[in-house]
């Protein structure tokens, strides 16, 4: 094993080591969503259209700063919300991808499907990822090297075409430009595959992929707090992750998303290219 590998094995090591520990804190954060649907008066608009955010998210974001700093102190936090102790900084060292309600629009109007999304990457690798639906009770979690889990369950995923499968994709109202390129392609998918879903949590969709829920999740732009977590999770169920033109998801800012299994992605790959400028 490389130097760089060794350091990183040690590293997924103490992760597992405090692995109840984390989970425990996920969960109770979940818990705490369930229990706390929003007022209107907890609603706040955030720059962009439809946007969001809501007191929950905030309270959410900083409790769960709050405990993994006291199992981790030497780690910084990259969080959707703008809250104490929120570097943003996800290159360096050991750093916590937090997305404290991932899916706010469906929290906010009584979908449940939403839920907690925690990554922990080292030096832009991410090496585990814990996503928690309260309202359905899932739990998926993955360790680098270890495999991943729907609650305490073995996923493993079968390569299946887009002909074989629940297609889904995300259109958040804040990515507006490529709106027809989406629809064009949301069409094709449609038309190629079993069905189509937008579910409105990327973190929840993607999780899906890994339990062969869905057989591929698209899309255009979303922020690494978003996918963090869930990217290790497909992975290590035997999916692929990356963006939309084949590069490597980025961990320091935005990109697209298209995760499923290796056959579903290149044959989105190649619908994709149709319609997206280059
Ligand atoms: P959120 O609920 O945490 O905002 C749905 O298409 C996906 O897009 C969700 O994961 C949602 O995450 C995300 N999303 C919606 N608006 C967003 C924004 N302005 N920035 C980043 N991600 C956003
Ligand atoms: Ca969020």
């Amino acid at each position: 094993m490389k130097q760089g590998g060794r350091a990183l094995e040690v590293l997924i090591q103490t992760i597992e080591k405090n692995r109840e520990a984390i989970e425990q804190i996920v969960l109770n954060a979940g818990r705490y969503m369930k229990d706390h649907p929003p007022q209107i008066k907890d609603v706040h608009r955030k720059a962009g259209l439809a946007n969001f955010v809501t007191d929950e998210d905030i309270q959410i974001q900083k409790d769960l700063i709050e405990k993994f700093r006291k199992i981790f102190p030497a780690c910084s936090f990259y969080g959707e919300e703008d809250t104490a102790g929120n570097s943003r900084n996800g290159k360096e060292g050991l750093c916590f991808f937090i997305d404290p309600i991932d899916g706010t629009t469906n929290f906010i109007f009584g979908y449940n499907h939403s839920c907690v999304s925690v990554g922990i990457g080292y030096n832009g690798k991410i090496l585990a990822g814990f996503v928690y639906n309260p309202f359905a009770d899932t739990f998926y979690s993955a360790l680098r090297g270890r495999g991943s889990l729907l609650n305490g369950k073995r996923l493993q995923i079968r390569n299946s075409p887009i002909a074989e499968g629940i297609v889904s994709f995300g259109c958040a109202r804040y990515n507006e430009g490529d709106t027809d390129a989406l629809f064009q392609i949301a069409k094709e998918l449609y038309l190629g595959s079993l069905s189509i879903r937008e579910g409105g949590s990327a973190a929840l969709d993607i999780c899906r992929v890994a339990a062969g829920a869905n057989v591929v999740y698209l899309e255009l732009k979303l922020n690494p707090y978003d996918y963090a977590a869930a990217s290790v999770i497909v992975e290590e169920a035997g999916g692929v992750i990356a963006q939309v033109d084949g590069s490597p998801i980025t961990l320091d800012r935005p990109c697209s998303i298209l995760a499923g299994t290796r056959t579903a992605t290149e044959e989105v790959r190649a619908i994709c290219s149709k319609y997206l400028k280059k």
